[in-house]
């Protein structure tokens, strides 16, 4: 008998281009289906593209509740309605609760703008431009009670270059998320992916993203 094609709840606060990339891989490749997307925000971008997608949309507004561990119930009960494989944070820019966090261990992905665990919080792109880093990127990790941390599932790489400022590099960084995360949400959804304590160990073919970083070696020249 065919396996059920996983489903994925997406959450979102914002613009939502993770998640359109999200639903143009499941149109593609049917390697997911997307049976809700949820917003914390009434007025989020995203939940038109869903909503263009003809994806179930539901908004749990923060604002209407006196505590987070209030508006995590509230997240939960909505979500359990839905009984998804996964929970996919793409750009959900709550802080959740351990409890919430415990709830769906195992299950909650996050996709954070930074070579994880360089750079966890906000303002990464000014973060990396302060610390003078070489490179960046972004990360694809599954969650745990502590912000930005947890097995990491994925990662994509960009060159920092001279003149970038924030927003050049959050472009560069952007591009590269709406490729990793799909395939980081297709490798879960497949199994290809184990994960042991604070490690996930994805299947030897998984190459990181690398972009437009020709690997020059002052010895071996130009390899690619
Ligand atoms: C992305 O940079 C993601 O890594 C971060 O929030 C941003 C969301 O952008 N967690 P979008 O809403 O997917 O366009």
């Amino acid at each position: 008998m065919r396996k059920p094609t996983p489903t994925l709840a997406v959450l979102i606060s914002g613009r939502g281009s993770n998640l359109q990339a999200l639903i143009e891989h499941a149109q593609r490749t049917a390697a997911y289906r997307i049976a809700v997307v949820i917003s914390n925000r009434p007025n989020a971008g995203g939940l038109d593209l869903a909503r263009d997608a003809g994806i179930p949309v539901e908004v749990v507004d923060h604002t209407t509740f006196t505590d987070r561990a209030a508006f995590d119930a509230a997240l939960a009960e909505r979500l359990d309605g839905y009984a998804t494989d996964w929970v996919v944070l793409a750009g959900f820019m709550r802080v959740l609760t351990e409890g919430f966090v415990e709830r769906y261990s195992g299950r909650l992905v996050n996709i954070h703008p930074s070579l994880l665990p360089a750079f966890p919080g906000l303002k990464t792109h000014e973060q990396a431009l302060a610390a003078g880093v070489r490179v960046h990127g972004a990360t694809v990790h599954l969650v745990t009670p502590a912000l930005d941390h947890g097995p990491i599932v994925d990662q994509a790489v960009v060159q920092v270059l001279d003149g970038d400022t924030p927003q050049t590099l959050a472009e560069r960084v952007l591009a590269l998320e709406h490729r990793l995360f799909p395939r980081a949400i297709e490798a879960l959804c497949a199994g290809r992916v184990a994960h042991a304590g604070s490690l996930a160990m994805v299947g030897a073919a998984s190459q990181p993203l690398i972009m437009n970083i020709p690997l020059v070696d002052e010895h071996y020249g130009q390899k690619a």
